[in-house]
């Protein structure tokens, strides 16, 4: 019943109305980001799935059937809390490739409820320059004078370093 309500929106909207707003989120390089998608009463038990890319050319990047337990699959995980009728998803480690536009979907049809998400991963700041190394000599040998003392032995020191 619900996907026969969802088709009859998909067909009636035709890909024209706009009918749930655009989560946004915004990350920086080498950090990560978390989007909660909210889902309607009835989608508890249909797999979650969260789709890279415009619609047209969507590629699903994880998905889970599983309800209160994290899946992962690499940068990406997805939790499933069906009681507050959420799902969410973390991207790691945040690459500036990763900004694009993401699908919320449920079911796993195009017609089944998704939700829009744009992501805008920032150029991590750049590092302090490296301090510039010490001039190190590549070997060093050094040999003592020897002493001229009638009291005190002499003794020829040679130090090799490197
Ligand atoms: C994220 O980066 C950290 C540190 O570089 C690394 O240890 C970890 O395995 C990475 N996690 C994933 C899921 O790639």
């Amino acid at each position: 019943m619900r996907k026969l309500i969802s088709v009859i929106h998909f067909l009636l909207c035709a890909g024209v109305c706009v009918t749930s707003e655009v989560i946004t989120r915004r990350g920086q390089e080498g950090g990560s980001t978390s989007i909660e998608c909210p889902y309607d009463q009835g989608w508890e038990t249909y797999t979650k799935y969260f789709y890279k890319g415009i619609w047209a050319h969507r590629v699903p990047v994880i998905q889970s059937n599983q309800p209160s337990s994290w899946t992962s699959n690499g940068r990406y995980s997805l939790y499933d809390d069906r009681e507050r009728r959420v799902f969410t998803v973390i991207i790691s480690n945040l690459t500036l490739q990763d900004t694009d536009t993401y699908w919320c979907l449920i079911g796993g049809w195009g017609f089944d409820p998704n939700t829009e998400v744009k992501i805008t991963v920032d150029r991590a700041p750049s590092p302090p320059p490296l301090p510039a190394p010490p001039l190190t000599p590549k070997s060093f040998s050094f040999t003592s004078r020897p002493l001229h003392s009638v009291t005190h032995p002499s003794t020829i020191i040679t130090m090799v370093t490197g």
